[in-house]
């Protein structure tokens, strides 16, 4: 497995990184048996970046992982996050952060995730979201610094609201955080517009989550196909969501089979590679719930890099969800 730095300086981690949302809870049915055999898989496979949150399963993601991993933490680099206090998600423009990330929640916070971790110090400590209300007065940024001046937290980082990415820009000129964590995919693109490029001249690093648009880019999907009550898919590809996303999957693998490679390649592979080719990007964190994907996604990691000029093709597809005139 190959390793890139964190962030410029900063340690090496696995390119590919374990995405410990579904292992947490929301996605349906799931064995705390089978996540603890995907997680040591991942570490046989060479993977020694994971992340979690408190929002993943109420801290569960979380103490599986200390569990799991107990004997094997020093192998092992784990992000966690602390969500905001009770409000809106994500924060509106008119929140304070004095009432969603006070200094007291925030230590009282983070004393919880060292709990659920069973550390004395969290190798890095992400808000799990954010809004550019606060860039000009960030002071959770600053509360956060002094927990690392006091041990308690190694690194800093904020995970961008999808509505609005590039409100991290700012705090990542102003040497506020270590890394972002970003969604970056076949689908979502944007970030390669000034993100990427002020991830490298400022040496922040980036995790890429969601890189198969929740399971969706690995082409495994049809049109009609139904998740579980307890997934949260559900209302994520309600009404007609999932056959437009199948729609333009389907455009994909079109423009895939036109080149040699697909033939070694999978959708998946083609998913994790793309987000791969970016430099700027320290680890891309899949989503893993049992040992196939970690050994198929781990295999992926290791491939040859996609041809520029599929790279080209590619991005084509991206594509602006969330903007109503861009039709259906
Ligand atoms: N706001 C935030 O900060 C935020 C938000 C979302 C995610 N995240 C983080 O980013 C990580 C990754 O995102 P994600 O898990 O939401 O989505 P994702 O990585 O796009 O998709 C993960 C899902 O795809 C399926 N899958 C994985 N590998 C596969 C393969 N090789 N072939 C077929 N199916 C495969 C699995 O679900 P099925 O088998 O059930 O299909 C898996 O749970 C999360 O786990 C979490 O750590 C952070």
């Amino acid at each position: 497995m190959q390793k890139r730095p964190l962030f410029s300086g900063g340690p090496l981690v696995s390119e590919l990184g374990f995405g410990a949302w579904a292992i947490g809870g929301g996605w349906g049915k799931q064995d705390d048996a089978e996540s603890i055999a995907t997680l040591h898989a991942a570490l046989d496979n060479g993977i020694n970046f994971v992340d979690t949150a408190q929002g993943y399963g109420d801290g569960h993601s979380e103490r599986i992982i200390a569990n799991a991993l107990r004997d094997r933490s020093d192998e092992v680099f784990v992000a966690t996050k602390t969500p905001p206090d009770a409000g809106p998600w994500p924060p509106s423009p008119y929140c304070r952060w004095q009432d969603r990330y006070s200094a007291a929640y925030l230590r009282d916070n983070v004393n919880q995730r060292l709990k659920n971790l069973g550390t004395e110090r969290i190798d890095l400590l992400q808000l799990h979201t954010w809004t550019r209300a606060w860039n000009d007065d960030p002071q959770p940024l600053l509360v956060l610094r002094q927990l690392r001046d006091e041990g308690k937290i190694r690194l800093i980082g904020v995970s961008t609201p999808e509505q609005d990415q590039s409100c991290v820009i700012q705090l990542m000129r102003d040497g506020l955080v270590d890394v972002v964590q970003i969604i970056f995919n076949l689908f979502d693109q944007e970030a390669a517009a000034q993100l990427l490029p002020v991830a490298a001249e400022t040496g922040t690093g980036v995790i890429v989550r969601v890189p198969f648009d929740e399971g969706a880019l690995t082409g495994k999907f049809t049109g009609d196909h139904t998740f579980e009550d307890s997934d949260f898919r559900r209302h994520y590809f309600a009404g007609d969501r999932l056959q437009r996303t199948v729609g333009r999957v389907d455009q994909i693998r079109a423009d895939v089979e036109q080149f040699e490679i697909a033939d070694q390649y999978t959708l998946a592979d083609v998913a994790l590679k793309f987000v791969l080719a970016r430099p700027e990007v320290s680890t891309v964190i899949a989503g893993m719930r049992s040992v196939d994907q970690v050994n198929m996604n781990s295999r992926a990691a290791g491939l040859k890099d996609l041809p520029d000029a599929l790279l080209v093709q590619l991005r084509r597809h991206n594509w602006r969800r969330g903007v109503w005139y861009g039709g259906k």
